[in-house]
């Protein structure tokens, strides 16, 4: 059954596509700016933690429930239900979270298109077409549209190619071309003057903020969104992995992966702001606190990349090129949630059921773009803040409660025969039944009422 769906085909595949889902515009982008804002190093100690502790364990629930079933979040989880509730429950869960990640796409792709569109107007600097190079980097409708449909394009054309010949493929040859690029810019921005004094912030931990629950929310929230939690990606990913790969190793290099290049976009970032700084550019806000977000990469960037001349125009077109990249292998995981679900629970072909849904995500984004002041920041916060945490406990909880202990533990077995021996057996088990769902809910009631 499993061939007939699709299938990585090596190990490499799958790490790369679930560590090109997990590596997005909030690695490079949402990371490094909550670690600057947030206490430095402390952030990183917090963030570190809750990945391993939080989100591994999170990822291991959907990659296992995913591999077994070999099915869609909808189909899966109804697969591993022993009763009628919980069958109708998981289809909920399933159902709320492919329209979750369907929102999700919706925002990501308009600002990926920012991403292109400032990519393609360093470019045309290079060739001294500045009036182009204007227009592009102008917030406006026209922009803003062409720009989303054209990364949306580009998604559901790798989605359309299939598991192999599109996610795997594709992912294969982008992330080695991200992880080069992020080196090169990382190696070149800490020789600028400046430089160290943006290391000393990011790594300077200020531990007063260590416990505030606003620090670990937004850590919370970060591990969640970084590892593309909570939505069916990496429970559909896992659907595509042999039945004889060691699934708790593939979890553990693709969470490792993942924390390394936020890490790693930490060490250009932070120095990136002080070396404007030293160049005469803005980088605090009216309070007193870094500029953070989109006028970080839209404004405090752009007019660094400004100070440095013809140099800074190529930084320019290899920083955005960077996050493009990024973006698109993300994108392409969450487009794979619906469509997989649309294939295989109403039998349109995949050609088809890319192009509907990838028109129906493109027309939510044009009214997220038409309402921009109102929709913007809501769907974000909804989907990422709210629906992320609750429904990766739901799939905590599928895994560690309604899932029968011996079946999850002959799952683990098909790629890993001595499992029951290892150090993954003695603790993740409850870990995800009672550590986990009850973090998560803390956390969310937490920042709820707190
Ligand atoms: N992990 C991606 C990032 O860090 O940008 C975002 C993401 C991808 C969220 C896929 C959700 C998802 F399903």
């Amino acid at each position: 059954m499993a061939s007939s769906r699709g299938e990585f085909s090596s190990r490499f595949g799958f790490i790369m596509a679930a560590a090109g889902s997990a590596v997005g515009l909030g690695n490079i982008w949402g990371f490094p700016t909550q670690a600057a804002s947030n206490g430095g190093a402390a952030f990183l100690l917090v963030y570190l933690i809750l990945a391993f502790c939080l989100a591994y364990p999170a990822l291991m629930a959907e990659l296992i429930i995913g591999r077994h079933a070999h099915a869609n979040a909808v189909n899966a989880l109804r697969t591993i239900s022993p009763g009628a509730l919980s069958r109708r429950i998981g289809t909920g869960v399933g159902v709320v979270g492919f329209i979750v990640a369907s929102l999700i796409l919706s925002f990501y792709a308009i600002v990926a298109g920012w991403m292109i569109a400032f990519c393609i107007s360093s470019l045309l600097q290079l060739v001294g077409w500045g009036g182009g190079a204007e227009w592009l980097v102008s917030f406006g409708m026209e922009r803003n549209v062409i720009f989303m449909l054209l990364f949306m394009a580009l998604t559901v054309g790798i989605i359309s190619e299939g598991v192999h010949q599109g996610i795997e493929r594709w992912s294969s040859r982008l992330m080695p071309v991200l992880l080069v690029t992020l080196v090169l810019l990382v190696v070149y921005v800490l020789t600028l003057d400046g430089a160290t004094d943006g290391l000393k912030a990011y790594l300077l931990p200020d531990f007063s903020q260590v416990l505030s629950p606003k620090l670990i929310i937004s850590a919370l929230g970060s591990a969640f969104f970084s590892l593309s939690l909570g939505v069916g990606t990496m429970l559909i990913y896992g659907s595509y992995v042999s039945d004889k790969e060691n699934l708790p190793s593939l979890g553990g290099m693709v969470t490792l992966v993942d924390i390394s290049i936020a890490v790693l976009a930490g060490f250009l970032v932070l120095p990136a702001m002080y070396v404007a700084l030293h160049n005469g550019v803005e980088i605090f806000n009216e309070a007193g606190n870094l500029i953070s977000e989109d006028t970080l990469i839209f404004t405090v960037l752009p007019a660094l990349f400004d100070t440095m001349g013809i140099a800074g125009i190529v930084v320019s077109v290899l920083f955005f090129f960077l996050m493009s990249i990024a973006a698109l292998t993300s994108s392409i995981s969450m487009l794979e949630v619906p469509v997989a679900y649309t294939i295989e629970e109403h039998g349109l072909s995949r050609k088809k059921a890319v192009f509907i849904i990838g028109g129906l995500i493109a027309l939510c984004s044009v009214v997220i773009l038409a309402n921009f002041s109102t929709l913007f920041g809501l769907v974000i916060a909804v989907t990422t803040r709210y629906s992320q945490p609750l429904l990766g406990f739901m799939f905590c909880v599928y895994a560690g409660w309604v899932w029968h202990r011996d079946n999850l533990l002959a799952e683990l077995r098909k790629g890993n025969p001595d499992v029951e021996q290892g150090l993954f057996w003695k603790i993740w088990p409850w870990y995800v039944r009672v550590v986990c769902p009850l973090i998560i809910l803390g956390i969310f009631v937490q920042s709820l009422f707190g």
